[in-house]
């Protein structure tokens, strides 16, 4: 006899020809698969490339202070009807990127969900703060809470609910992919950091936050299935990101669990499949990853038209199903919705349980309800173009110069000293000629943001020349300007500034990067390379600034008339301010790399998957192979050298690091966590904190600056599966320090970052034996140690 489920499926199949079982077998479907229903709590390992089933879909428990909001949520889904159920949990037409239609009759305005992680995008009058990658390179928590607070604001005074904001996923296995310029950093430690500041802001200022893309989201290049002509029919499924377990609890899951710790309202799904499952139909990573093991509280919502079944997607862990029948994605949208009116019918026959629904709509409230947030409270349809931005503009000067990466500075070349005679070079340094929409690739103007839904509209550009002129004006200075740069490659520079040179040569360079698209090359755009070529040819003090999604290789860094390079990535409408600051020494360059930057493209590993070049519906497969070997965790294992590595960046002035302390917090530290009861971001016990560790910083230069001292830990070989990286970061912290000064920072180890992922236990495990704790300026400049032996071998 036909399992439920299996009529379930062909009871869709009329609306939702591509509805999509739980796959086993590496993007095997079929009705069969529903045959297997693996409880939550039985231990299964995933076997690499493969997606246990994990059923039922857990329940929200209230824990972690939701219960009351809870119950009120409960109160509220008690006077739905089935219509209404249905229409909770459906994106539906409506003024904003992702809508939730009104229920009048209950007080209910609906929903409005907005993108995105800079800016709040499809708005005028809004501002463009710096991206992800620039706000990681700040190092600096209490940057990354303020812009994550002031998006907020900026949101809610939009009238949106939900910021689609912010991203973690893509967290950076490879240089190329399109989008990692819109999450934080090459490593989960700074990047789940940055999404808890980041998410806490969001929501104190009054939006849900939705960390997004859940989980493996690591490539643009056949995120989506292709459809034939039809719509209907899959040719190719999209590429199946592998991931084993360890990997993915030690690098893709670390910065969600933050997330949910943080208590983000919602989590966005992604496109592409993960073990051959679809991110928004996989219950291991839903059921059993998300709301299982992290105690996942909020809703889990659909990327756009990231779902490809009905109830098979709810049963596996999906709440919400954006933008709903509005078709998206080479979908036809006469298909309709997955969900909608097919929810009201599933339960009706007895094929979706009701309490199943329930509890979709309950994550859904229960965030409201938890401050008495109503959602009526945000005017959605109030005056148009309210112009929110308040004095963030000060703000995004101020991050973006802290975030700015000091990479190069020979022969004290910055900061400038009151120049005389200034050369502007390259199209990155003037205004933008093609609009300010931010979704193309222009080829005159400077770069704020990257392209597709996680850029934002500007309301104005400052840009790199407007800033440098009226900061020259101050000193009476002469400042001259080439921005062709198909003429500065291929002409003399010296006609530009015959018979004088110039004091300095600023060289503004620029590379894009869009969601869609992974880079296809990690040079600077525009013949940027050839550009600085043609400059420091004749010009002995060339200093480079490249505004950038993020990894440059950049090979003119050894050219002796290079004598600085700046990394200012996406800093936002202030660009030309924040660049001028750090240019003339107003602020003193703190920023450091969330990245490597090797020597050569061909360096890293774990490029996307962009050829597969047969016509197999299953056939785009990526294996993360690679497994924790991703940036500089990569770089070390093998001894690779590079140009500059993660966590490197200079200042004006100096600093030191010495006499690291350990404090032990736990005097009876055991191998495995207790099991206590789950609370958003899993065991409790994995943050309980173990030792304090405290070092010593001090500026050894003659400028005030703010340092930022990294303590990176070093497991026990012995006793620590093999594939564990040498160093991997544990803490981080940014102080100001005047001039002489010194000051004693602290980094808590907690029990997670001393447990590696055990794959046959399911769980964390400290290993018995010695660590060691460095201290250091960067992850390759280590200047002072200490070892624990939490468990004794
Ligand atoms: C697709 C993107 O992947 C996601 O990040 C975004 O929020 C939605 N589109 C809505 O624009």
């Amino acid at each position: 006899m036909a399992s439920p489920r299996i009529l379930l499926l062909s009871a869709l199949a009329a609306v939702a020809p591509a509805a999509n079982a739980q796959n086993f077998g590496g993007g095997a479907r079929g009705a069969d698969d529903f045959t297997y229903v693996q409880p939550l709590n039985t231990t299964i390992l995933s076997a690499y490339g493969h997606s246990p089933a994990v059923y039922p879909s857990p329940k929200i428990s209230g824990n972690g202070g939701w219960k009351d909001a809870m119950a009120k949520a409960q109160d509220f889904v008690s006077q739905l009807t089935p219509e209404e159920k249905a229409d909770m949990v459906t994106g539906a037409a409506g003024p904003c990127v992702g809508n939730i239609k009104r229920i009048e009759r209950l007080g209910f305005n609906g929903l409005c969900l907005q993108d995105g992680p800079l800016s709040i995008r499809v708005a005028d009058y809004a501002s463009v703060f710096s991206a992800g990658v620039s706000a990681a390179a700040s190092w600096d928590r209490k940057i990354l809470y303020e812009r994550g607070f002031a998006m907020g604001e900026e949101f809610k005074a939009k009238g949106a609910h939900v910021a689609l904001s912010p991203v973690c996923g893509p967290l950076g296995r490879s240089a190329y992919s399109g989008r990692n310029w819109e999450g934080f950093a090459a490593d989960p430690y700074l990047t789940g950091v940055a999404m808890e500041e980041t998410i806490k802001g969001h929501q104190d200022a009054g939006v849900q936050a939705t960390p997004k893309h859940f989980i493996g989201n690591e490539q643009e290049t056949q995120r989506n299935p292709k459809f034939d002509e039809t719509g209907t029919n899959v040719i190719q499924e999209a590429v199946s990101s592998n991931i084993d377990d360890r990997t993915m609890h030690e690098l893709y899951l670390w910065p969600f669990a933050n997330s949910v710790r943080a208590k983000a309202a919602s989590i966005m799904c992604s496109y592409q499949r993960l073990n051959g499952s679809y991110g928004c139909e996989n219950s291991k990573t839903l059921n059993g990853l998300l709301k299982g093991e992290l105690g996942f509280q909020g809703y889990v919502m659909s990327d756009w038209g990231a779902v490809h079944s009905g109830v098979a997607s709810i049963e596996s862990g999906l709440d919400m199903n954006m933008p709903g029948g509005l078709g998206s994605y080479g979908m036809d949208p006469t298909l309709g919705s997955f969900f909608g009116a097919n929810v009201t019918t599933a339960v009706n026959n007895g094929t979706l349980d009701a309490t199943r629904l329930d509890d979709m709509i309950r994550r859904l409230n229960t965030f409201f309800k938890k401050k008495d947030w109503k959602a009526e409270d945000w005017n959605m349809t109030g005056e148009s173009s309210r112009d929110v931005r308040g004095n963030h503009g000060d703000l995004i000067r101020k991050h973006g110069a802290e975030a700015t990466v000091l990479l190069k500075n020979v022969n004290k070349a910055l900061p400038l000293k009151a120049p005389k005679s200034i050369a502007v070079f390259g199209n990155d340094a003037g205004d933008i000629t093609e609009g300010f929409l931010n979704q193309k690739d222009y080829e005159f103007g400077t770069l704020a943001a990257g392209g597709g839904s996680g850029t934002g509209r500007l309301t104005y550009i400052i840009t790199p020349l407007e800033a440098v002129k009226a900061r020259a004006k101050k000193d009476g200075a002469l400042v001259q300007q080439w921005l062709n740069n198909t003429l500065i490659a291929s002409s003399n520079v010296t006609d530009l500034w015959n018979p004088t040179p110039p004091e300095v040569c600023i060289v503004f360079l620029k590379t894009w990067a869009e969601e869609g698209a992974d880079r296809k090359h990690l040079s600077v755009d525009w013949d940027g390379e050839e550009i600085v070529a043609s400059v420091a040819k004749d010009c002995a003090n060339t200093v480079v600034v490249t505004h950038s999604s993020g990894i440059n290789v950049l090979p003119f860094a050894d050219h002796p008339n290079v004598t600085a390079i700046l990394a200012a990535h996406y800093p936002g409408q202030e660009s030309g301010n924040s660049i001028a600051d750090i240019l003339y020494g107003d602020v003193n360059p703190s920023g450091h790399l969330p990245y490597t930057i090797a020597f050569n493209g061909t360096d890293y590993n774990a490029p996307p998957t962009t050829q597969v070049n047969t016509t197999g519906i299953d056939d785009w497969q990526s294996w993360f192979d690679e497994k924790l070997e991703i940036d500089y965790r990569y770089f070390d294992a093998h001894n690779i050298s590079v140009r500059y590595e993660f966590g490197f960046g200079l200042s004006y002035t100096t600093f030191e690091l010495a006499d690291v302390k350990v404090e032990t917090l736990d005097s009876a530290i055991t191998t495995t966590p207790k099991d206590e009861p789950i609370q958003p971001g899993g065991n409790p016990a994995l943050w309980a904190p173990l030792y304090n560790v405290t070092v010593e910083v001090s500026n050894t230069g003659d400028v005030d600056g703010a340092a930022v001292p990294q303590l990176y830990v070093n497991f026990p070989a012995a006793t620590t599966p093999a594939g564990t990286p040498p160093q991997q970061l544990r803490g981080f912290d940014k102080v100001m320090l005047k001039k002489g000064e010194k000051a004693t920072v602290s980094f808590e180890l907690m029990r997670r970052d001393l447990s590696y992922w055990d794959v046959v236990s399911q769980g964390w495990v400290i290993p018995a034996g010695e660590f060691t704790l460095s201290a250091g300026l960067s992850s390759r400049d280590f200047k002072a140690q200490a070892k624990v032996t939490p468990i004794k071998a």
